[in-house]
């Protein structure tokens, strides 16, 4: 069935000039854009946005690098919109991620990997809704 995930374009990926070939990637495969934002996540975002991760070790580096500059969130349709876009983005270490996917093309870290990709039809529903309001998205 068509369905959503939610993305951003993280802070390194927008430092490092990439917004453009990114969003490119993404519509090339197939997803439309429901809703779309360049914008910055506060301390106190950030810290909700990753509670589940609140645990551990690298929380604290997660919660700067993420605030550190502006993000491109967005919400993104397509059939099977979130199994396919983990496979379009690649493994969370682009040492890992496979040829032409987004993290391999564009990250640099395992911390800093360019992109994010909801995990579940539940969290892209609570991601997007998050970051957009009902009249932000088409
Ligand atoms: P993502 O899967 O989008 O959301 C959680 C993020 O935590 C993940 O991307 C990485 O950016 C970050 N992360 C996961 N594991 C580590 C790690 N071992 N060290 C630093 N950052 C990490």
């Amino acid at each position: 069935a068509t369905n959503r995930t939610f993305t951003m374009i993280k802070p390194d990926g927008v430092e490092n000039g990439h917004i453009g070939a990114i969003l490119e990637k993404i519509t090339a495969s197939g997803f439309r854009i429901v809703a779309l934002k360049k914008t910055q996540m506060t301390k106190a975002d950030a810290e909700s946005f990753y509670a589940v991760h609140n645990e551990r070790p690298f929380f604290g580096e997660l919660v700067e690098f993420m605030t550190r500059g502006p993000i491109v969130a967005a919400i993104l349709e397509k059939e099977n919109a979130v199994a396919d876009f983990r496979t379009l983005i690649g493994a969370t270490n682009p040492a890992d991620a496979a040829e032409g996917t987004i993290r391999q093309l564009y990250a640099t870290s395992m911390g800093e990997n360019a992109v994010h990709g909801s995990d579940s039809d539940e969290n892209a529903a609570i991601e997007g809704a998050f970051h957009f309001s009902g009249r932000e998205m088409f």
